[in-house]
């Protein structure tokens, strides 16, 4: 069970540095859930400074397939390691919606994260009318078909719908699409979308969903640490 905060773009580093403090005291005693939180690149460090000596994993929202090079504007694996992080999101539906991030360059991504050491949520799923028109499984197909599973993989179902709408699929709606997912790649799949303490222990209680990432329920302390209470519970 891994649950999982991506931050988006909030929080630099004086906040993130006093988050960090309090989410350790508030889960000093968690056990067995995986917790990872997704700072923006600049407070990684001091993200990986302040959960040191703690079982709370920090991981990146992004990492180049190169190593190095004249990629303005991007971050390399090796960059990563060397902070200490331990894994990275990739193919987040926002970077593919607004940067134009594709099928492949998702899966360069992955692979390159992997080789190198680090573990890898690679984001999936449908939008709306994708859903609407029947597309879910051709769609869910396609996006996975890149990937190859590996012991540090796990892939997080967020159907496009669902982010930061409030609208969150039912455990069935997500049960359904992560077994379909299972079927394909036999790997652990995280639910994404709208996750929040209220829902939690329902989504991760489902058979075939093997923790959540969390977008804006994860920016506070006390909801985050509540779904990660709430996740030992099922
Ligand atoms: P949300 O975002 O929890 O705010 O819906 C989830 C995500 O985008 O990873």
């Amino acid at each position: 069970m891994l649950i999982a905060g991506n931050w988006k773009m909030y929080k630099g580093a004086a906040e993130t540095a006093e988050f960090c403090v309090e989410l350790k005291r508030a889960l000093a005693d968690l056990e067995g859930v995986d917790v990872a939180v997704c700072p923006p690149f600049t407070s990684l460090a001091v993200a990986v400074q302040v959960l040191a000596g703690t079982d709370i994993a920090v991981a990146a929202q992004n990492v180049h397939w190169e190593p190095e090079g004249a990629f303005t504007g991007e971050v390399s694996a090796p960059m990563l390691r060397e902070l200490g992080v331990y894994g990275a999101i990739v193919g987040h539906s926002e970077r593919r919606q607004y940067f134009g991030e594709t099928d492949e360059g998702v899966a360069k991504r992955a692979r390159a994260a992997l080789d190198a050491g680090l573990s890898v949520i690679a984001c999936v799923g449908e939008t709306e009318a994708e859903r609407d028109a029947g597309d879910t499984e051709d769609v869910l197909r396609r996006q996975v078909s890149v990937l190859e599973a590996e012991d540090n993989l796990v892939i997080a179902y967020e159907p496009v719908w669902a982010i930061g709408t409030g609208k969150t699929a039912t455990p069935e709606i997500a049960q359904e699409a992560h077994a379909f997912i299972k079927t394909l790649l036999d790997v652990p799949v995280l639910y994404g979308g709208s996750v929040k303490p209220e829902n939690a222990a329902d989504l991760v209680g489902q058979p075939a969903v093997d923790g959540a990432l969390v977008g804006g329920a994860s920016l506070d302390v006390e909801s985050f640490a509540a779904i990660c209470l709430s996740a030992t519970r099922s």
